[in-house]
């Protein structure tokens, strides 16, 4: 008897958490896409800045660990912020990618597990014969600023939504706009000026 009604209550507690999360499960996706791209992608472009990263005067071995762990965790949330939204909308019956943000957002997330994928090689070499190491660091990170921007430009069509636009106001509005439009500029110039430094060393 003490049994059998613990077991109901179990199950009544399981089943109001799996509705909340299900009622909730929208608010996953700009969680975890945020997290994913101003935080997470963003301090792992940062981190190589000579002006002002927390592990400045570490050796550039440790900054590329780092750097490799923090991008593994934007793929994670990247594809954990894509599953939330595809599945709301698989619940509530509705449409996949006809917005242009859902269409970016969709390259942009393909795009990151490219990009990560190929960077492979510049941990194991041996994958890239006949590529030089200082050609492949070069490659990848002018392909690793056009993700960025990818992202930059999917969470401001995000940020455009019709849902973000009602739950916000004005000035909240302003100012969610200019984080992500001034950390794109932050990060185009940190990686243009440092490949404008090699190429003035190289020739
Ligand atoms: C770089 C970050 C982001 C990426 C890569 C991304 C990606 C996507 C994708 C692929 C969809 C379409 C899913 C489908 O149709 O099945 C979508 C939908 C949506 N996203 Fe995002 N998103 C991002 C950030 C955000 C942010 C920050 C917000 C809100 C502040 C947001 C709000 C929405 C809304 C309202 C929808 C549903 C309407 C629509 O399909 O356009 N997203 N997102």
């Amino acid at each position: 008897m003490f049994m059998s009604q613990s077991l109901c209550e179990t199950h009544t507690i399981c089943s109001l958490g799996f509705r909340c999360f299900v009622l909730g499960l929208f608010s996953w996706h700009p969680f975890f896409m945020t997290l994913a791209f101003s935080l997470f992608m963003t301090e792992a472009i940062l981190l190589f800045s000579p002006h002002g990263s927390p592990i400045k005067r570490f050796p550039h071995k440790t900054k590329g660990r780092v750097h490799w762990i923090l991008q593994c965790l934007c793929f994670t949330c990247a594809v954990l912020g894509l599953a939330a939204i595809s599945y709301n909308k698989h619940l509530n019956g509705k449409p996949h990618f006809t917005s242009w943000h859902g269409l970016l957002g969709l390259l942009t997330v393909c795009v990151v597990g490219l990009q990560s994928l190929a960077a492979v090689p510049l941990i194991y070499h041996s994958l890239a014969k006949g590529w030089s190491l200082a050609k492949l660091k070069r490659y990848h990170a002018a392909s690793g600023l056009v993700t960025y921007l990818l992202g930059s430009v999917s969470l401001l069509l995000g940020l455009c939504s019709a849902w973000f636009t009602a739950a916000v106001m004005e000035y909240a509005w302003y100012l969610s706009v200019l984080c992500p439009a001034l950390s794109a500029l932050i990060i185009m110039n940190q990686v243009t000026s440092a490949y404008m430094a090699k190429k003035r060393l190289q020739s």
